[in-house]
């Protein structure tokens, strides 16, 4: 359901699906959008020659305006899965205007917040039910969902925030891989196909 954003409205938020009514917006991004983004190149060739329209995330967001002063918040609902060893996870971003922040409230499931410097210095915020994360400004951004359920966060960050996929792709990823650990849990690695950074 979508109505104007500008008219006062309540918004129904449901924390096990992510469902959000109404929001401005909802998008899918399925195994054929995401070439490129997972480092095992053989396991990705295999899943999407498989199922080429599973979906791996959605999002649902609440857009009025993109005016410094509003807030544009929404669900990112991120299924379970791997690519190879490592976790399904979103494309990575930055905001355009880069001193921008964000938040990430879990509503369910477990993740990680894998977070760079342009630097490529990278630091990991376990999420789980309950847990609030802060994208301090200047930080690249992506969630991974490390358990056998939905990960649904709802997110909120300033309307000219703006998003810069391109850092990411332009590195060949981030600087580590969230993976599984082979024992039931997740660890890093060093990502073998990132180029740094230069400025
Ligand atoms: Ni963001």
């Amino acid at each position: 359901m979508f109505v104007s954003p500008l008219l006062p409205a309540p918004v129904r938020l449901d924390p096990l699906t992510g469902v959000m009514t109404p929001a401005t917006g909802h998008y899918r991004k399925r195994m054929e959008d995401l070439a490129g983004v997972y480092s095992d190149r053989e396991a990705f060739s295999a899943l999407l020659a498989h199922s080429p329209h599973e979906v791996v995330y959605e999002v649902y967001e609440h857009r009025a305006v993109e005016r410094a002063g509003d807030l544009i918040f929404g669900t990112s609902i991120l299924y379970p899965g791997k690519v190879g060893r490592e976790y399904n996870m979103t494309r990575g971003h930055i905001h355009r205007v880069s001193d921008r922040t964000e938040i990430y409230y879990c509503l369910k499931g477990r993740g990680v917040l894998l977070l760079e410097s342009r630097e490529g210095k990278v630091s990991t915020l376990e999420m789980a039910q309950g847990s609030v994360s802060y994208v301090p400004p200047h930080l690249i951004h992506r969630s991974v969902n490390i358990s056998g359920e939905l990960l649904v966060t709802l997110f909120c960050y300033p309307a000219d925030a703006g998003q810069d996929y391109g850092i990411v792709e332009a590195s060949h990823g981030m600087g580590v891989l969230v993976v599984d650990d082979g024992f039931g849990g997740w660890t890093t690695m060093s990502n073998p196909r990132y180029i740094l950074r230069h400025e």
